[in-house]
């Protein structure tokens, strides 16, 4: 691997997801090479740490993964913390200070990443600082947005404002963490390796397409955070979107960031609307109860919930494009925790025109994200490693369906690459918004009846009547 130099300043520094997520894959990184000597990590947080202490938890972090002891201390020394107030303006000259320390000393060609991992209603007051702070330099500067980016388009809008002060589109770098997952990183080329699958992912052929991003858990200890959420904003309006951007998009003539976001924003652009009564038509939502044994709390039981929450904890339902490729396909969607297991999947259900082709009518194209092992494909029931009809190739080199490079190890070797690729930009989430919009306001002028599935079911039996409506089923039920 090509060594990189930046400095990255990662607001929210002592946070979970810093030390989850973040601090690990920078050492998967500073493992194969990709970061070495040129760079270093300001952690800033309000909580006083040393920087002693700072490593100290970022070892703790990594202690899971390995055992290497040296490589981690070594690893370590690249760290530093600041303690840091976000309204504090002094603190942003600090920082900028430590900074440019961090340059000289490891020569990081005066890179920065901006990595915000803290709250979101934080964004656009930390990215104001860092422009009037006068911590941008003459080297690159991207700034990374956590989720979730806005709860609606006006609030979207409002923090899009705000951080276009400060960075342009093009530094601006949006995580969805599912487009750092293996798999669905693989779908473009699977649709370009396998041409005759491409020329049947069409209305001429599909039947319907449904993405189901299904969990065992619950909302654990997010009770909070989920209750300004709900599953339509909380998984909807970005990964499974994101996802319906993979499958169905035109395929782009060349595989670059700006022709992949240029067909994305067109198929996004050409989502159907929905009008209000339609909602209740195309739209379902559930909230988890028990289970059947009485064991697990009611979602409404669940820490920092409200006891009459109206808060979604599953959302399905039926989406259209209005173009040429996919009008009159419904693209079924769902997403709910307390499912009967993790399963994140997309099933392709080919029509029976397909055996003019010589495929076999009514063909099922399984394509598993997480967690199955090497994600694999399966064509109706049989994995395909051992089917001779010859649909999908395989990708030849088994590494690419290695899912052990985790996504967030992918993403950030993006951002340092500055391939913005697989990440979100601003038309398609202004596009989503305007979709999901609609349905959240709607949901919220009626009250649902909660909670209406039992936890390790497979969601309220609307979520299947949608489906029966059009003589269509779940293939995974
Ligand atoms: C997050 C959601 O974006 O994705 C969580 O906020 C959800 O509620 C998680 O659990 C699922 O991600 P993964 O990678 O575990 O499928």
């Amino acid at each position: 691997a090509t060594e990189k130099s930046a400095v990255f300043i990662i607001f929210g520094g002592s946070g979970d997801l810093a030390h989850r997520k973040l601090y690990p894959a920078l050492y998967r990184l500073f493992k194969a090479g990709m970061l070495k000597d040129h760079f270093a990590v300001i952690g800033t947080a309000r909580r006083p740490w040393s920087n002693e202490y700072f490593r100290q938890t970022v070892i703790t972090s990594l202690e899971d993964f390995d055992d290497d002891k040296r490589m981690m201390e070594n690893f370590a020394m690249h760290f530093y913390y600041q303690s840091h107030d976000v309204n504090d303006s002094d603190h942003y000259i600090a920082l900028k200070q430590l900074a440019s320390k961090l340059d000289d000393r490891f020569d990081t060609e005066h890179n920065r990443v901006y990595y915000m991992a803290i709250a979101p209603r934080f964004f656009g007051t930390v990215a104001a600082h860092i422009k009037s702070e006068g911590l941008k330099t003459d080297g690159y500067n991207r700034l990374v947005i956590e989720k979730p980016f806005g709860r609606d388009l006006n609030s979207a809008c409002d923090l899009n404002d705000a951080l276009s002060k400060a960075f342009t589109e093009e530094e601006i770098y949006r995580i969805d963490h599912y487009l750092g997952k293996k798999m669905v990183q693989e779908i473009p080329n699977l649709r370009k390796k396998n041409p005759k699958f491409d020329e049947i992912l069409n209305n001429k052929y599909v039947s319907n397409i449904q993405v189901t991003l299904g969990e065992s858990l619950g909302v654990e200890d997010r009770g909070g955070y989920y209750e300004t959420a709900g599953a339509l904003r909380d998984m909807v309006q970005n990964h499974i979107m994101q996802i319906l951007g993979v499958v169905a998009m035109d395929e782009p003539d060349v595989m670059d960031a700006k022709s992949i976001h240029d067909i994305k924003e067109k198929l996004f652009a050409s989502l159907k609307d929905l009008t209000p009564d339609e909602v209740s038509k195309k739209f379902v939502r559930g909230q988890y109860d028990t289970d059947e044994m009485g064991k697990l709390n009611p979602y409404r039981k669940e820490d920092k919930v409200e006891e009459d929450s109206n808060i979604e904890t599953f959302a399905a339902g039926k989406i259209e494009f209005d173009n040429e490729r996919w009008s009159n396909v419904p693209f079924y969607v769902r997403s709910g925790k307390r499912m009967p297991k993790k399963s994140s999947r997309i099933d392709i259900v080919f029509n029976e025109k397909v055996a003019d082709l010589g495929i076999r009518a009514n063909t099922i194209v399984t394509l598993f994200i997480e967690p199955d092992e090497g994600s694999s494909i399966l064509i109706n029931g049989i994995d395909y490693r051992e089917v001779k009809q010859n649909l999908i190739k395989y990708p030849e080199d088994p590494e690419i369906f290695d899912n052990a490079r985790e996504a967030y190890e992918s993403l950030i070797i993006d951002i340092l690459a500055g391939d913005k690729a697989n990440f979100t930009l601003w038309e398609e989430l202004k596009s989503t918004w305007k979709y999901i919009d609609v349905i959240r306001k709607q949901w919220d002028e009626e009250s649902p009846k909660f909670p209406n599935y039992l936890s390790n079911t497979m969601g309220p039996d609307t979520a299947d009547t949608l489906l029966e409506k059009d003589g269509n089923s779940w293939i995974w039920n």
